[in-house]
Order: structure tokens, then C-alpha cells, then sequence
């Protein structure tokens, strides 16, 4: 299978591209990624003689169309996707994520390719503590401008499925964590921090729910799905592990041998969305999908474990982060 992977320089989409390397050697692969502060092609070292990596924009409309005609599918990852820079400046999640995939349907419709488009549970908005988990016919109620944008990305995908016949399916995921992913996101920060010796910190009170799930589980399923989903249909990613922010700061700071009250609270974030939550029902009774890493504890200490012995990866992006959220005007409260 030729395969265009999308967002193949960042987080998931480089786990995706290093493990289909290992687990499906006969997959050919063409990244396209305009490496941005996001994207990092040192994720990609043990695969670099394996892929091709393009330079370019998802919403470069004659760069896609020459990659898009001489794929068998695309896996769409690529996005803008840190809220907090969406509330600071949402042009580029407009651009990005829905006029990016845009363009990306107008090409995989021209050439009636197989697509496959990577989101978020965030399109659902937020859930009280005791409301059922989001399905797959839950309404879309985004609340920044990063979950609108892949809400209306979602919606673009969907009118093209029932409208042009667009072979695609979606999927929805919950919050992923480890390796390779940025440090300005929750997990990696706290764990930086915690290698620097700083105190990690914590958005208001903490009381925020996310269900984590590990990286490779999140691409085993996108796989599945890939190979035998049903055209039209979204599935809901998730590994039931559902923790508030305030014990998942309390577990690396006992992973790392420091008191539990050894962090700080900080200006929360506007609109804060208080709990995701997935059911992935269908996925596991369909699909037959199980996630691998079922104990989130231990996922974590990998993790820690993981950026503990690549600072070299990270290390570059750490103080210009650090500086982008004082900017932003966060502070200790
Ligand atoms: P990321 O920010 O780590 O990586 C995004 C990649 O896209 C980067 O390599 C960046 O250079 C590239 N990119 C950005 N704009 C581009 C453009 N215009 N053209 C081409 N490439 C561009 O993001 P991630 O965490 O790996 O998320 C990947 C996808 O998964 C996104 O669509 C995101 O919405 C979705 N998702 C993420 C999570 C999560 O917890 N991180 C959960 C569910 C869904
Ligand atoms: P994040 O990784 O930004 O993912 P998302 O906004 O997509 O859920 O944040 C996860 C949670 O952690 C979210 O509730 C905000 C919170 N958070 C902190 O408490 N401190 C931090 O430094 C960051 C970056 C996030």
C-alpha cells in the first residue's frame, strides 16, 4: 500500500509512521508536513531511510493533488492542535485544519482515493462529571477555536462521504500521551519540568477529567480502521482511563520521588473544558480493537522514562514554551 501520511513530523503521526515501519514493512510511505514549531523530523530517525518526507502545506492545493494521485490512501493528522495557542491565535487552526482539509478531500475525490481523517473528542465539547460518555451520535459542540476547527474539518469530511462518495472514515480520540510528544502539552511539560527541577503546573484547581490513552494504541486502532472500517463511518477512540489533571500531576511527582504538594497552581485556561470521555464500544465490537497499555500508571512512568533519556529531543523546544505560556500571561496563583 502507498500510503500519504499527513502531520508524519509530529507527535501521533510519527508514532504512526515509526510503528507502521516495524509492524507492516511493506507500506510505503510519503509524509507530507510543513514543520512547523510542531513538527520534528529527529522523531522520525529510525525511520528516515524508509520514508520520503515533503516539505509542504495540506492546503497547498497542487502539492497535494501530484501526492494525493500516487496514493492508495492518506491518513490525515496533520492539524494545528494545542488549545492554548488557539485562544491566542486562531488563524492558523482555521487555515490548517479546515482549509487544509479541504483541500485534501477536493484531491481524494478527484482521484477517488481511500481517506482516513484523524480528530479529536473535543468536537463534543465538555461533559459533567456524571454524564455518559461520548458515542459516535453525539452532537458536536466544540468550545475553542482549536475544537471548532477540527469540528468543522469533521463536518467537511462527512458532507464529502454522503455528498461525492469520498471513500473516508473518521475517528475521534481521546487525549494521547507518549514519546515524541511536544513539550508544551500536559503530560511532557510536567514531566520537564520535573527533570529541570521545577514545579510542575496545574490550571486552576485541577478538578479538569481527560481519558488518556497511550500513543500506540491510538495508531493500532487508526489501523484497523484503515483496513477495515466502514466508509462513512466515525469511530470513537478511547482506553477508559479516565483521571482528573490534579492525579496525573500527583503521580509523576510520586514517579519522580517529590511531595504531592510540590507544584503549582496557575492561571486557568478560558473556557476550560471541565471532562472527555469516550465510549469506544463500536470500535472494540467491531473492529475487535483492545488498547495494549491498560494500566495508565505504568504507560506514564514509561513516558517519563522515555524523555528522561532523550533530552536531546526535547531539550530545544523547552525554554521557548516555557517563554510562549508567560507571554500568554500565565502565572502562579
Ligand atoms: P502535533 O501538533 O504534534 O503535530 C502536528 C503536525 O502537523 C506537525 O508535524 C506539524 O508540522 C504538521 N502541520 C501543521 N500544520 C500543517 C500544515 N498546514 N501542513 C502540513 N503539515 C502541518 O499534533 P498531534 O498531537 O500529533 O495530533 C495529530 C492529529 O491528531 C491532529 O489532527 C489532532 O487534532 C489529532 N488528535 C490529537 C490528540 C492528542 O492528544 N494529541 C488526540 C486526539 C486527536
Ligand atoms: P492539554 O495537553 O493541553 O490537552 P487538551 O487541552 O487537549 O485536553 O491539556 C490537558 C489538560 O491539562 C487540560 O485540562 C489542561 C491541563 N493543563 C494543565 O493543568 N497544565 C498545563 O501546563 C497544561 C499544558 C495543561
Amino acid at each position: 500500500m502507498r500510503l500519504l501520511v499527513t502531520g508524519g513530523a509530529g507527535f501521533i503521526g510519527a508514532n504512526f509512521v515509526n510503528q507502521t515501519i516495524v509492524e507492516r514493512p511493506r507500506t510505503r510511505i510519503v509524509i507530507l508536513d510543513k514543520l512547523t514549531y510542531a513538527g520534528n523530523t529527529a522523531s522520525l530517525a529510525h525511520s528516515a531511510e524508509r520514508v520520503d518526507v515533503v516539505r509542504g502545506d495540506v492546503a497547498d492545493a497542487e502539492l497535494v493533488d501530484r501526492l494525493v494521485e500516487r496514493a492508495d490512501a492518506v491518513v490525515h493528522f496533520a492539524a494545528e492542535s494545542h488549545n492554548d495557542n488557539s485562544l491566542a491565535d486562531p488563524w492558523p487552526f482555521v487555515q490548517t485544519n479546515i482549509v487544509g482539509t479541504y483541500t485534501l478531500l477536493q484531491a481524494v475525490r478527484r482521484h477517488d482515493v481511500r481517506y482516513h481523517h484523524v480528530s479529536t473528542d473535543e468536537v463534543y465539547g465538555d461533559l459533567a462529571f456524571d454524564e455518559p460518555a461520548f458515542t459516535p451520535t453525539t452532537p458536536y459542540n466544540p468550545s475553542s477555536p482549536y475544537s471548532a476547527s477540527k469540528a468543522s474539518s469533521d463536518l467537511l469530511v462527512r458532507a464529502w462521504a454522503r455528498s461525492f462518495g469520498v471513500r473516508a472514515t473518521i475517528s475521534n480520540c481521546s487525549n494521547n500521551y507518549g514519546p515524541y510528544q511536544h513539550v508544551e502539552k500536559f503530560i511532557p511539560r510536567q514531566i520537564t519540568n520535573l527533570i529541570d527541577g521545577v514545579r510542575p503546573r496545574l490550571y486552576g484547581t485541577g478538578q479538569q477529567v481527560r481519558d488518556w490513552i497511550h500513543v500506540e494504541d491510538h495508531n493500532r486502532a487508526v489501523w484497523e480502521i484503515l483496513e477495515r472500517g466502514r466508509i462513512g463511518q466515525t469511530y470513537l477512540i478511547g482506553a477508559d482511563a479516565e483521571l482528573d489533571n490534579l492525579s496525573v500531576i500527583r503521580l509523576l511527582l510520586a514517579e519522580f520521588g517529590r511531595e504531592s504538594d510540590d507544584f503549582d497552581h496557575v492561571t486557568d485556561r478560558p473556557g476550560h473544558d471541565l471532562r472527555y470521555a469516550i465510549d469506544s464500544t463500536l470500535l472494540r465490537d467491531e473492529l475487535g480493537w483492545q488498547p495494549r497499555y491498560s494500566d495508565f500508571r505504568a504507560g506514564l512512568a514509561a513516558t517519563a522514562a522515555w524523555y528522561r533519556a532523550h533530552e536531546s529531543w526535547w531539550r530545544h523546544a523547552k525554554a521557548a514554551t516555557e517563554r510562549t505560556y508567560a507571554a500568554a500571561g500565565e502565572q502562579v496563583l
